[in-house]
């Protein structure tokens, strides 16, 4: 099978590089011509585990993998044509924006030659994938192509093993046709005996977004429940544990913190809950997710100010919204760094690799090569994302550096009973 995916963002690539693993002829294909050059070098725009090695492997050694900035060549003798671009909140309200994905659709239209499945993996609100079909529709004679819903479940920083090993393969077609080619796609997969859920159109939609959104859901469960347990003198992580060992509730997305972020659950959640508005569904649930998780940063900035004085310089450890990435956006941490800024205070900072991006946006912070540096003469420690390597931080030696000895452990990383044995005042998330 020759597979085209269109978008090498985030899904894009790491889904590229894994078809191509799985031995298929994979080509990646996008409008920026830089990205485009610097990826036939083998050099990956973003930091994910095990990108680097796939990308080496399969565009040096199988050569399965290429890269093109034109559909015009690609698609013509393609089988399945991935539409992989991003769906961002628009500025004006919380929809999905759709124009990379109308753009796409239309280009496709212009140069399917033979039977193709146009496949759409970019979080699309239901409904979207039928609008893909017409529009293809209106160039493309209908037995030269089918349109199919197949989301996707990456988490950033394990992308590659959640390929390879998904809990489930989600296929929304509307003929056994199609169903069948997409099976036989993921049929490196039958081997780990992986479940393949054959729905129609919209309900593979609809799965992608009550996916994120209900994960959101157990997220924002666990902190409000955090809060309460602080002011009771509860602790959160022996409540989650208890809850998750009922297999009903299960333990995984239960770790309290400073509120999910990323690039999807924030917007996800938005998109989700506008659609429905449009068929008159009031999704109340979600709604109150999100601004409870909106609600957060402030929550917690100001539980940190009513300890720490006014215009003290403090240590921020971890930028990125989750460990083993580089991504900032809607970062909890860099909100939250940003929130105690406004209100006077310095921010040190330290992150293993989202440093750099950072940097970009963010010039009012100042950066430091380690952990340890950045905790040099300050007032107050945060550990914003739960990297490794700050589970083993030298504390004993931290603490002879530090100008006052507080932690703020927003990930409930550390035992409390071991940082205050060495002078420090620990404040833990609802504990
Ligand atoms: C999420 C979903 O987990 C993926 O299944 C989905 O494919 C992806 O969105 C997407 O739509 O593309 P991702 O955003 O990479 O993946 O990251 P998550 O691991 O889900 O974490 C999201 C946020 O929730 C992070 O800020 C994380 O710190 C927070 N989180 C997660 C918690 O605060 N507590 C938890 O117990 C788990």
């Amino acid at each position: 099978m020759k597979l085209v995916i269109v978008g090498t963002g985030y899904v894009g690539l790491v889904s590229g590089a894994c078809f191509a693993e799985f031995g298929y002829q994979t080509i990646c294909i996008d409008k920026d011509i830089q990205k485009i050059q610097k990826l036939k070098l083998g050099k990956c725009p973003f930091y994910e585990p095990g990108m680097d090695h796939l990308l080496s492997k399969h565009l040096n050694e199988t050569k399965l993998l290429s890269f093109s900035s034109s559909l015009t060549d690609t698609i013509k003798d393609a089988d399945l044509v991935f539409i992989t671009v991003g769906t961002p909140s628009k500025r004006l309200n919380e929809d999905a924006d759709l124009t990379y994905v109308w753009s796409v659709a239309d280009e496709i239209a212009k140069n399917i030659k033979k039977y193709c499945v146009v496949v759409t993996k970019s979080t699309v609100p239901v409904g979207t994938s039928k609008e893909i079909k017409k529009i293809i529709g209106k160039l493309v004679p209908e037995d030269l192509f089918d349109v199919v819903s197949n989301p996707e479940f990456l988490r950033e920083g394990s992308a590659i093993d959640d390929f390879m090993r998904p809990d489930r393969v989600v296929i929304g077609s509307e003929n056994s046709k199609s169903e069948k080619i997409m099976k036989e796609l993921y049929r490196p997969l039958y081997l780990r005996e992986t479940p393949i859920v054959s729905t129609s159109i919209e309900t593979a939609e609809i799965i992608k977004y009550a996916s994120n959104s209900f994960l959101a859901t157990k997220i924002t469960f666990i902190n409000e429940i955090a809060d309460l347990c602080e002011v009771v003198g509860a602790n959160v992580q022996d409540v989650s544990k208890a809850m998750g060992i009922d297999q009903r509730i299960g333990n995984k997305f239960l770790n309290a913190g400073p509120g999910y972020g990323g690039s999807c659950f924030p917007k996800d959640v938005k998109a989700f809950s506008s659609t429905a508005k449009k068929f008159n569904i009031d999704l109340s649930i979600i709604n109150a997710v999100d601004k409870a998780n909106q609600k957060r940063i402030d929550k917690i900035g100001d539980k940190i100010m009513k300890h720490v004085k006014n215009n003290s310089v403090i240590s921020f450890l971890g930028l990125s919204f989750k460990p083993n990435t580089d991504d900032i956006r809607d970062s909890s941490s860099i909100k939250l760094a940003n929130y105690l800024f406004e209100k006077g205070y310095q921010i040190h900072c330290f992150d293993p690799v989202a440093m750099d991006n950072a940097k970009k946006e963010f010039n009012h912070f100042r950066y430091f090569e380690s952990a340890f540096e950045a905790c040099n003469n300050t007032n107050a420690i945060i550990i914003g994302t739960e990297w490794n390597e700050f589970r083993a931080l030298n504390f004993s030696e931290i603490s002879k550096i530090v100008k006052t000895k507080k932690i703020f452990d927003l990930r409930n990383i550390y035992n409390a009973l071991e940082l205050e044995k060495l002078g420090f005042k620990y404040y833990g998330t609802g504990k």
